[in-house]
């Protein structure tokens, strides 16, 4: 046999094989509903992702904490059993980088563009590098946007907050916060919240208002205060063994897919949360109030001690520069 032909039957069976094998599955694992920023940019990285790779990579979505709850789904996704979460800024500290909590600190974003300073500079890029040896590798920051307080009392003052069991995210600096304002914290799981507020397990919480509406947490809580006293935001992070294992075209491809995700994902949050609150509202279970520039200085001032306290656990120095590139 001639060798020409024979490389040509090589090759056509390798083409063949190619087309058989199974596609390259994503499973992506998030503990919020559908119809928020999240869950809406998931979707839409799913579609883009499986268009620019032929159907390659299909990607599986499981919302609403459907596979895994908050410290599970990174578990899993250490493990290999998901390759995909995007868990909140405030859930990295049980990974053990603990640097990731300075996004909770009270205050310390006056404006989105504030924010994206930090996540689209040196900043942001450093702390996506520390999840590295952990196996995790971060891919991008998605937005969901600055909380509101809620419970079944008004909270005005820091002094309303006395005494109050609010339910919050495993971050340390949330736990302070809480403390601060004279609040006992509970760390419980995002799925858990709805449930724990209607039997009364704690008092109340703290979410931007898309995932508040979208659990109906309003429906348990009288009172939402407009507080914008913290931002909240994720990062979109991989299995690193599964992302560095994946041919390098379908990296490429899968990177673009994000990029564009992530872009439409900033453009829809805040939208997303003004619609949120103002469904609050309409449904008329709530009352909503938003602070006086008084009431804002008292509870400034309350909180203000939080980022000394937290020096420790997160780093002055980036504390520091995160205030920096805030204030720029
Ligand atoms: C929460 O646990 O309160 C939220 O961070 C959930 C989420 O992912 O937005």
């Amino acid at each position: 046999m001639k060798l020409k032909p024979v490389l040509l039957i090589l090759s056509a069976a390798l083409s063949f094989n190619a087309y058989a094998q199974a596609p390259i599955v994503i499973k992506f694992s998030h503990v919020v509903a559908t119809d928020t920023p999240k869950g809406q940019a998931a979707e839409r990285f799913k579609q883009l992702a499986e268009k620019a790779t032929n159907g390659r990579v299909k990607v599986e979505v499981y919302p609403n904490s459907q596979l895994y709850k908050d410290k599970e789904e990174l578990e899993a996704l250490q493990l290999g059993a998901v390759q995909m979460l995007a868990p909140s800024l405030a859930k990295f500290g049980p990974l053990g980088v603990k640097e990731f909590e300075a996004f909770d600190l009270p205050y310390i974003f006056p404006s989105k563009t504030a924010l994206y300073n930090v996540t689209e500079g040196e900043i942001g890029k450093s702390l996506l590098k520390k999840l590295e040896p952990k196996g995790i590798t971060g891919l991008a920051y998605w937005d969901n946007g600055f909380k509101v307080m809620s419970a079944n009392k008004p909270l005005h003052t820091p002094s309303d907050f006395k005494g109050l069991k609010m339910r919050i995210q495993s971050s340390k600096v949330l736990d302070a916060q809480m403390r601060a304002l004279g609040a006992n914290p509970q760390v419980l799981a995002f799925s858990e919240v709805y449930q724990a507020l209607q039997t009364g397990v704690v008092d109340g919480t703290e979410n931007p208002p898309s995932n508040m509406y979208t659990q109906k947490m309003h429906e348990v809580q009288k009172y939402v205060t407009v507080s914008n006293h913290g931002y909240l935001g994720y990062a979109v992070i991989v299995n690193k063994k599964f992302w560095d294992g994946l041919p390098p075209d379908i990296r490429a491809a899968l990177d673009k897919a994000m990029k564009e995700a992530t872009t439409f994902e900033k453009a829809i949050a805040q939208r997303d949360n003004d619609m949120a609150l103002d469904a609050i509202k309409k449904a008329g279970k709530t009352e909503i109030y938003t602070l006086s520039v008084k009431e804002q200085a008292e509870w400034r001032k309350a909180l203000q001690p939080v980022q000394q306290q937290m020096e420790s656990r997160i780093g002055k120095d980036l504390i520091a520069a995160m205030n920096k590139e805030a204030a720029k």
